[in-house]
């Protein structure tokens, strides 16, 4: 079993940065009438209280698989908002949801072609779907990680497989999106761009992240290895600027089902 190395607090840093996303995919959420809302991978629950109270939701119920960034939610529960310790990989509920919503956390599961359809089984009749996952494989940052942990140093040090991503294409997410029956559905690819103090950030930017993958699966001196190893090969893949600008790409989907 994997680590619980998620750190509230280092995920945090760039709490300002990582938000935009959720106010860009909060929006895409059409305005309804005291929905039933669940957010799967809710991490600290900040974020699931807000989208209660924009969402004017009468149940809203947040998933979270780590009990270190779910210790902050228990101060955020109150009659109508309430968190459960629990693997996205387990969620099965069917037609039960009027909003299922999870920003930046399915990344971390795999084979979306079978769990999107598993996540929307949970739409109701005239329910929405909306779900951000990061699609940044393609740079540096994740190229030199994924390189990194095929180097024989780590490779076969991994106590458990490292997850990799199950993010498909953009225009994949479409077409099942439409064989799933959403009547209506928009579905984008973003370029969020975070301007960093300098690239020496990112690493931080992506410790909190991506590197967990790693962490939560290498002996604790040996990930401290990889990351000096990592810092070594990326800084000099990154132009030498301050602010650093880090382009980050990102896809939101929305969808939304005829009424019964
Ligand atoms: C990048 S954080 C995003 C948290 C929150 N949605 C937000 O927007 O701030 C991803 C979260 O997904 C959670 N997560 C990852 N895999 C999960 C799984 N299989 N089941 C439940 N939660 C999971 C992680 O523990 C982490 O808290």
């Amino acid at each position: 079993m994997p680590q619980d190395v998620w750190n509230p607090a280092q995920y945090a840093r760039f709490a300002h940065e990582r938000r935009q996303p959720f106010d860009d995919l909060a929006a895409l959420v059409e305005r309804v009438a005291a929905p039933r809302v669940v957010d799967l991978g809710c991490g600290t629950g900040e974020l699931t209280a807000e989208l209660h109270a924009t969402l004017g939701a009468r149940e809203t119920l947040g998933v979270e698989r780590s009990a270190n960034m779910l210790a902050r939610s228990a101060a955020l529960a109150r009659p109508g908002l309430r968190f459960v310790q629990g693997d996205i990989a387990d969620f099965a509920d069917t037609a039960a949801w009027d909003v299922v919503f999870s920003n930046a956390a399915l990344q971390w599961l795999p084979e979306h072609e079978r769990l999107l359809p598993r996540v929307a089984a949970a739409v109701a009749p005239g329910g929405q779907l909306a779900i951000q996952v990061p699609a940044n494989f393609d740079h540096p940052t994740h190229v030199i990680a994924a390189e990194l942990a095929n180097d024989p140093a780590f490779a076969t040090r991994f106590t458990a497989p490292p997850r990799t991503a199950g993010v498909l294409a953009p225009e994949r997410y479409a077409e099942l999106l439409d064989d799933l029956g959403f009547v209506r559905q928009s579905v984008r690819l973003q370029v969020y761009g975070h301007r960093l103090a300098s690239r020496d950030d990112v690493v931080e930017w992506v410790r909190g992240t991506l590197l967990t993958a790693y962490e939560s699966t290498l002996p604790p001196p040996l990930f401290v290895e990889f990351v000096e190893r990592y810092r070594e090969r990326l800084l000099p893949a990154l132009r030498d600027t301050r602010p650093y600008f880090y382009p980050f790409k990102r896809i939101l989907l929305w969808a939304r089902r005829d009424a019964a």
